[in-house]
């Protein structure tokens, strides 16, 4: 490796990936040079990275004298020849395990002993490419996310063989180049993409049920919850051909654990080409590349003279006694004597939850109690409520003008249900040590845009409730997904956060 902090990086492949990390890495100053497979590939995908680059001149983000410097330092190599005096070289070709050991072998054959060799695979294993290489030691993983620039988080994984120095050279360059480096280890998914499966598989089978929706499910988590995107709006952006596989591979991967499990719904849509934006339709009708969203429900008229009964343990029985008295409907203490009963349960179903309180589930309606009162409110119906009482509901609870979203029957709303999945999910990537505490709490913010880390969220809204809502869909469903991690439930016993001072570090 050159003494210097500016090295010479070397990118395999040209196309979406190859050119953002041929940006960044000339954007920090080093020598870059890209070859392609494809003849003429190389010099385009440079000449795309020049064009970016210039447009940035344009903004006054980038000055001129800067640029040609960079534009000095960046070269199309037609040849891996070419790539002999690089220090790192980044592989971004095709996702094939066969072509990338190829490139692997060919690349030991050209590189100095010295030089370090990087993978930017998302589905494959580091071990397997390594495995092809006469210096494993020297073979990483360095997985960016698209688009490169402006995604600032890359996972420097490390493969069992993968030397200490290897990984700490990566980190530097990718922190030297304004990213996080996270540290991952050699796992499916390997963190971010693993972090992320929780919002997936838990709305889905949110669907699956007829709990909600997809409209619904995207609606909450996204008002109420802090979300950019619902599970189903990504899943059309990101195209459901695309990511039914990445389902599938990383629930095989970890050899069906039940945590993973892919849905059923998703094969005869994917079959019958419901892919999302690109196809025109998926979960959304999309028109003019804009998403039309299903009306929602209006709110019916609030009947004269209700009276109302909140269960006395509900966690928002003040915000609801205002919400009444504002409404000018009466509040009863005696839930035989009321029109609409509230009960407010954590990871408990609405039938079951009105049956604790001792109410006629037939009058009885559940508000999930984890988000503001003042964002969303989800309104759960038991097996019985009758339509009258579910209207009255609703006009209460949108008397102020605050959206309802009415969902049927389930342990744990849809909010309950996937907060808990990702953060039990977190959990056990804890458990194994994939990744360290710090590196999963930034990494998840930055690689998927969850307005928190999924630990410190899961403090935020009771790492205890948390544990309560996996308990009570593990007891409603017998389905071993919903099992709590023991790192979960060691920490909710001693009372201590999910994130230390000590490991927030
Ligand atoms: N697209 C994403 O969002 C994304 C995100 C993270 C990681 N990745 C991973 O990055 C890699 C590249 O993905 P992409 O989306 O940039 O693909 P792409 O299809 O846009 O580009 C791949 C490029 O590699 C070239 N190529 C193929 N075989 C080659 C060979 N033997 N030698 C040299 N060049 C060769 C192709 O000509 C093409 O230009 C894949 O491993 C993918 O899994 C992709």
């Amino acid at each position: 490796m050159a003494a210097s902090n500016l090295l010479v990086i070397g990118v395999v492949g040209a196309g979406a990936m190859g050119r953002g990390i041929v940006q960044l890495f000339a954007q920090a100053g080093h020598a870059v040079r890209c070859h392609d497979a494809q003849a003429g590939a190389a010099a385009q995908g440079v000449a795309a990275v020049s064009a970016q680059l210039e447009r940035l001149v344009e903004k006054g983000r980038l000055s001129r004298a800067d640029f040609d410097a960079m534009g000095a330092r960046l070269h199309a190599c037609q040849r891996l020849q070419d790539l002999a005096g690089c220090d790192v070289v980044v592989e971004a070709i095709v996702e094939d395990l066969t072509v990338k050991r190829e490139v692997f072998r060919a690349l030991e054959a050209v590189v100095r002993p010295d030089a370090i060799l990087a993978s930017n695979t998302s589905s494959l294993t580091i071990a397997d490419i390594a495995a092809a290489c006469e210096r494993p030691g020297r073979v990483a993983g360095l997985h960016f996310f698209n688009p490169v620039p402006l995604m600032k988080v890359a996972e420097v994984i490390a493969a069992v063989r993968t030397e200490p120095e290897v990984v700490d050279r990566l980190r530097a360059l990718t922190e030297g180049a304004g990213h996080r480096a996270v540290v991952v280890a050699d796992q499916p998914g390997f963190l971010i993409n693993h972090a992320g499966r929780g919002l997936y598989t838990e709305g889905l089978r949110i669907v699956e049920e007829r709990v909600a929706d997809p409209a619904d499910v995207d609606d909450v988590l996204r008002d109420a919850m802090g979300f950019r995107m619902g599970p189903f709006e990504l899943l059309d952006l990101t195209g459901l051909d695309v990511s039914g596989r990445v389902m599938t591979s990383i629930y095989e991967q970890f050899h069906q654990e039940p945590r993973f499990r892919p849905s059923s719904l998703v094969p005869p849509r994917v079959a019958a080409g419901l892919f999302g934006r690109k196809s025109g339709q998926g979960w959304y009708r999309y028109e003019g590349g804009g998403k039309l969203a299903p009306p929602a429900r209006p709110a019916p008229p609030l009947p004269a003279g209700l009276t109302l009964w909140i269960d006395p343990a509900a966690s928002g029985a003040e915000g609801l006694r205002e919400l009444a008295r504002a409404a000018g409907v009466v509040v009863t203490g005696q839930a035989d004597a009321a029109d609409l009963a509230i009960v407010q349960p954590w990871g408990q179903d609405a039938t079951h939850a009105a049956l604790a309180a001792g109410v006629d589930p037939a009058r009885c309606v559940a508000l999930d109690p984890l988000p503001p009162l003042a964002l969303r409110r989800t309104l759960m119906l038991t097996a019985a409520t009758a339509p009258a009482v579910r209207d009255a509901a609703q006009a209460l609870l949108a008397a102020d003008g605050t959206p309802v979203t009415v969902i049927n029957d389930s342990p744990g709303f849809i909010a309950q249900r996937v907060m808990a999945t990702i953060v039990n999910i977190a959990a056990n990537i804890a458990q194994r040590g994939i990744a360290s505490v710090a590196d999963l709490e930034d990494a998840v913010p930055l690689g998927l845009g969850y307005p928190s880390g999924p630990l410190g969220w899961g403090d935020q809204l009771g790492a205890d409730r948390i544990l309560a809502i996996l308990q009570g869909q593990l007891a409603a469903t017998a389905d071993p997904r919903y099992r709590p991690s023991p790192w979960l439930t060691r920490r909710v016993a001693m009372g201590v956060p999910l994130v230390t001072p000590e490991a927030a570090r």
